[in-house]
């Protein structure tokens, strides 16, 4: 399988996707607290892109919980932000979460003519490889959120994670790099997330336990997909 990567959401051209299976990370921490939702038991997460946009997704579906992020901290009206702590079972059990965060949710957004997608993080790279791999496509993307249209480190060890993951890749030197940032961390992952300039924001706004439960690779036990009929839901998977 050909596998390029993608260094940041804004540089995802939607036409560039159609097709293809698509892995969107966002290691801290929107795809990571995607899968705490889902393992937790919520039924769906739906991704949008703005808050306004969210409030109204919510009203059209009573018992959704509302969540995610500006600047890190709770929107004031949300039910929960975007820490994976908040999205426990007595939370999202049953529920659908409509989930807006500033970066996670635009690569999404970004790969709206995927064939399929799959959000992943350090916490199911594993997953997210062997998904991968059912895709049976000759070739697929992975796109890195990013911060602010900024690379991110956290992502590109996510991304590294999941390559090095699939036998026989054929890696651009994109992903080469993330496979070469991640095999040099991977035994330090939690002190390679707080010294990235996203944990260390994360740190001073009282989330440090946050950065400890997206460092837990392969921890994961579900992996947040879209497929092509329905673009608006992700929904769990698991390895079969
Ligand atoms: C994002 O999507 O920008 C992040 O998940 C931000 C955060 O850490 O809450």
């Amino acid at each position: 399988m050909r596998l390029k990567g993608v260094a940041i959401a804004q540089s995802l051209f939607p036409s560039a996707a159609r097709g293809l299976p698509v892995v969107a990370i966002d290691t801290l921490r929107a795809a990571t607290t995607a899968a705490a939702a889902l393992a937790a038991g919520a039924l769906a997460v739906r991704p949008v892109a703005g808050v306004d946009e969210a409030f109204a997704l919510r009203d059209r579906l009573p018992g959704a919980v509302l969540g995610g992020e500006r600047g890190m901290r709770p929107v004031p009206g949300f039910d929960a932000g975007n820490s994976p702590r908040e999205y426990g079972r007595r939370l999202v059990r049953g529920r659908e979460v409509v989930l807006t965060t500033t970066n996670g949710t635009l690569a999404l957004a970004r790969a709206r003519s995927a064939k399929s997608v799959a959000f992943a993080a350090l916490t199911t790279a594993p997953l997210a490889a062997q998904w991968l791999l059912d895709q049976d496509a000759q070739e697929a993307l992975i796109v890195m959120s990013g911060t602010d249209g900024q690379f991110s480190y956290e992502d590109a060890l996510t991304a590294g994670a999941i390559a090095a993951l699939v036998p026989d890749a054929d890696l651009d030197d994109l992903l080469l790099t993330a496979c070469a940032a991640f095999q040099a961390r991977r035994r330090g992952l939690e002190g390679a997330l707080r010294m990235t300039p996203h944990g260390v924001r994360l740190i001073e706004a009282g989330f440090e336990a946050d950065i400890a439960i997206a460092a837990r690779l392969g921890r994961g036990r579900v992996l947040p997909v879209r497929d092509g009929r329905d673009k608006t839901r992700l929904t769990p998977w698991r390895r079969s």
